[in-house]
Parts: structure tokens; sequence; C-alpha cells
């Protein structure tokens, strides 16, 4: 275990019981991370806690949706409680709820901003009172280490998207957040960069003839794409597919690594190619 990347460093992660976020939650853990497992779904993040201590890592859950209000805190207090800390924040958690503007409800408006944007927000508010404790007791002791917030964009929200106004806003959001927290937490050398999706084959992707929807928050949410719509998508990507979760992870993973520590307030499409 001695030459592992992240050997020891806690890491949170929302979203993680599926797609994306499951497999970014298996390669900190596999570098050596412990990490906090969030989803809004128990099943599915307890099976990842469980993947990752049968492989000999460490995980604890903390389930809920990242849009109740108490749920910050507790999330942060999670990580405290189990590891004493906190060194890596991946948001990722998230689903889309699409419509053209007109038919766009202050519902579904509201619903997406608070799960992509306000969250986050919040979470990072939440840990700022312990990254600076943690930072002012290693600068005292001449010690430099390096935390990472990874925030989770997507190229909707950096060229916009058709049917997705509520989405393609918090999406952007999410890069000004980035962009302030890398000018505010620099001085505790915190790295705070983002990560934008093109097209990964997740959940929120697959491919369906039918409707198929899911249910998020007690709303059912209509998920996935048709046949058609996969085949254009992937004749405009350079590398000619969609990503898996484990590429997508990839690049998070960068973004955690040490050899990042120098890189701050950045966006990167992780798209195969796809130029926005
Ligand atoms: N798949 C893509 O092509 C793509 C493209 C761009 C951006 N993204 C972004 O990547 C992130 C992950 O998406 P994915 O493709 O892995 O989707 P996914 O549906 O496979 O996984 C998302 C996970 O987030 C959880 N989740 C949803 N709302 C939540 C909430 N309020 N609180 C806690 N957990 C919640 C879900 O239960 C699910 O397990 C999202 O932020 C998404 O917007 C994905």
């Amino acid at each position: 275990m001695g030459n592992l990347k992240l050997e020891g460093k806690a890491a949170l992660v929302t979203g993680a019981g599926r797609g994306i976020g499951r497999s970014v939650a298996l390669q900190l853990a596999a570098q050596g991370a412990r990490v906090v497992v969030n989803d809004l779904d128990a099943d599915p993040a307890h099976a990842v806690v469980e993947e990752i201590r049968a492989a000999g890592g460490e995980a604890v859950a903390c389930f809920g949706s990242v849009t109740a209000n108490d749920f910050a805190e507790r999330f942060i207090k999670t990580a405290v409680d189990h590891y004493q800390g906190i060194d890596i924040i991946v948001n990722n958690a998230g689903y889309t709820w699409d419509n053209v503007i007109q038919k766009m409800t202050d519902e579904q408006w509201y619903a997406i901003l608070d799960c992509h944007l306000t969250a986050p927000f919040r979470i990072l508010r939440a840990a700022q009172p312990v990254i600076r404790a943690l930072h002012k007791a290693e600068a005292a002791e001449g010690r430099a280490v390096f935390r990472k917030v990874v925030n989770i964009s997507s190229v909707a929200g950096l060229g916009g998207n058709a049917g997705q106004a509520n989405y393609a806003v918090a999406k952007a959001g999410i890069a000004g957040l980035t962009k302030t927290l890398s000018k505010e937490w620099g001085r505790m050398l915190v790295n705070v960069n983002t990560v934008a999706y093109g097209f990964i084959r997740t959940r929120l992707t697959e491919v369906t003839e039918a409707d198929t929807s899911v249910t998020i928050e007690g709303r059912d949410i209509k998920v996935g794409i048709n046949p058609g719509l996969l085949k254009a998508i992937e004749a405009s990507v350079p590398l000619g597919r969609g990503g898996t979760p484990e590429e997508a992870a990839g690049a998070v993973y960068l973004f955690c690594s040490p050899e990042s520590n120098y890189i701050s307030g950045q966006v990167v499409v992780c798209g195969g190619g796809i130029l926005i």
C-alpha cells in the first residue's frame, strides 16, 4: 500500500452510487483514499461501500439528497467523525429534468439549480472551517498539504443545450464557483477545478427505445436517449463513441492527484475530443 497516490486521504463524493460518481469513488479508493460515499439511493451507495471494503479499502456511506437543508453539515461531519478531516471533495450528484423554456416550470428550474449549484455551494461552505483549521495546524508545523475540490459540469454548461436552460445555467454557474473558490482558497493550498463531461454512458444517457423514468426526490424524471440520437452524438465525438464511467472518473482523478498541485481554477472538458 506504500506507493498509492492518495494514501489516507479523506475523499467525499456525492452521487457515488452509480455512474461517474461510483467510478470516482472506486478509483480514489484504489489509490488509498478513504471515501465518504453519498447517494440519494441507499442501496447503490451501500453496494459501493461494500465494493471498496471488499477490495481492502475504507469507505462509509452518507445517504440522502444533497439538496436537503441539513445535508452539507451532515456530509462534512461524517468525514470528520470517521476520517478526522477532508482532503478531496467531488461534487458530482445530479440529474437532468429537461424542457424547452416555454414549458419549463419554476419547480423544474429550482430543482436543478438546487441540486447542481446550491448543493455544491453549501457543501463547500460547510467544509471551509474544517479546511481552514487543518491548514492552519499544518502550516504551523511547516507542512504543505494540498487539498482538492473537483466540481462536475457538462458541455451543456459551456456551450448551452436546447431543452436544458436549467441544467446549462447550473453547470455554467459551477464554473464560476470553481474560479471564485480557487481564488479564495489558494492561500489554504486547495486546488479547485471542474471537469465538464461530453457524452458518458451512464443511467443518465442510457439508450432506450421507450420512455424510461426514474424517481428522484419523489418526482418521475425521464432518463435515457433514443438510438437515433445516440448515433448522432457519437458521430460528433472525435474518438467516435461515448466515454465509459471509468474514463470519466480518470479526469477527476487527475485533479485529485499530487501532479495537479499547481493547477487551479480550471474547467477541463472530458469529452473524447469534442470542442466547444
Ligand atoms: N453522463 C453524461 O453524459 C454526463 C454529461 C455531462 C455531465 N454529467 C454530470 O455527471 C454527474 C454524474 O452523472 P451520471 O451520468 O453519472 O449519472 P447517473 O444517473 O448514472 O448517476 C448520478 C447519481 O447521482 C445520484 N443523485 C441524483 N440526484 C441526487 C441528489 N439530489 N442527492 C444525492 N444523489 C443524487 C443518483 O441517485 C445517481 O446514483 C452529474 O452531475 C451529471 O450532470 C454527466
